[in-house]
């Protein structure tokens, strides 16, 4: 939804802009394409991502600013008003494919799972350290998974180490005739990422602070990729008397996009203005 994403943050010579989850740099690249003549701050956890936004983005580097840091303290990070704020949640396919990362059953590696990989805590960690009844709630209340208690007695049973011995942990507790065991594989490893990275609570505490980092006439567009952070946004939009919405309804990928990156699929675009 890149054309979505550029039309809501509305770029014009001498804009500032923010992209608090450059990754790659994709987003950004588009933007600075449209319209050479603003300056970004380019904001991304994993110092990896980072240095590939660096290198995508080069043609503007004396126009952006580049910054590895957790988008939750923005405050510290960006300390002047801004014309517009993009957050592109949860994690990029550069991650998604690096076996070393953790990410994915579908690369044997790591159980890591880290955005920011200076920061100690792996899901590994998160596996051992949480009781079997912690390791349940988390993959209910995350994962919004049914089988969520036997799902976490068997990965605390069999200590899984590896991405691969997890993903069997998950799927031998399913009942045998289960249909689909990897989609809900796939939501408990998106359990297991969201407690690791603290990825609902940053997004709760950041959403005013971005309001308040915005210029009158700023605008915020937030891309979301599951429901629980969609919940997030669409309750804050609707509680925050400082901003007009600009998506009563959001703004979801075509059937030609989702063809050509089905990772696309649950994307969800909100769009809101300071007023
Ligand atoms: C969906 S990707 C962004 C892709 C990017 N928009 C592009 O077009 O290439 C999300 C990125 O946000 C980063 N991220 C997630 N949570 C973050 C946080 N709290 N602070 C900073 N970066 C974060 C991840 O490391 C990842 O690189």
């Amino acid at each position: 939804m890149v054309v979505e994403v550029i039309r809501y943050l509305n770029p014009a010579p001498g804009k500032v802009f923010v992209d608090a989850t450059v990754g790659g740099g994709g987003h950004s690249y588009h933007l600075l394409q449209v319209e050479p003549n603003i300056r970004l701050y380019a904001i991304d956890c994993d110092s990896t991502s980072l240095q590939v936004a660096i290198r995508n983005l080069s043609a503007w580097r004396d126009r952006i600013n580049f910054i590895h840091a957790n988008f939750v303290s923005l405050h510290q990070l960006v300390t002047e008003p801004v014309d517009g704020i993009l957050f592109d949640l949860g994690l990029s396919s550069l991650q998604l494919e690096d076996p070393q990362r953790g990410f994915s059953f579908r690369h044997d590696g790591p159980i890591d799972m880290r955005f920011d990989t200076s920061v100690p805590f792996t899901a590994y960690n998160l596996i051992t350290q949480s009781s079997y009844w912690e390791l349940a709630q988390i993959i209910k209340q995350y994962g919004e998974e049914r089988y969520a208690n036997v799902i976490a007695k068997n990965i605390k049973q069999r200590r899984p180490e590896t991405t691969s011995e997890l993903y069997t942990a998950i799927v031998d507790a399913l009942p045998q005739n289960y249909r689909n065991k990897s989609k809900v594989a796939a939501r408990v490893f998106q359990a297991l990422r969201i407690k690791v990275n603290n990825e609902l609570s940053n997004l709760q505490s950041v959403l005013p602070v971005a309001v308040d980092l915005l210029k009158p006439g700023g605008r915020l567009v937030i891309l979301s990729y599951h429901s629980l952070e969609d919940r997030i946004v669409k309750h804050f939009f609707k509680s925050c008397n400082s901003i007009k919405i600009l998506t009563p309804k959001p703004i979801v990928p075509s059937a030609t996009e989702i063809a050509d990156n089905p990772r696309a699929r649950s994307a969800k675009l909100r769009a809101a203005e300071k007023l």
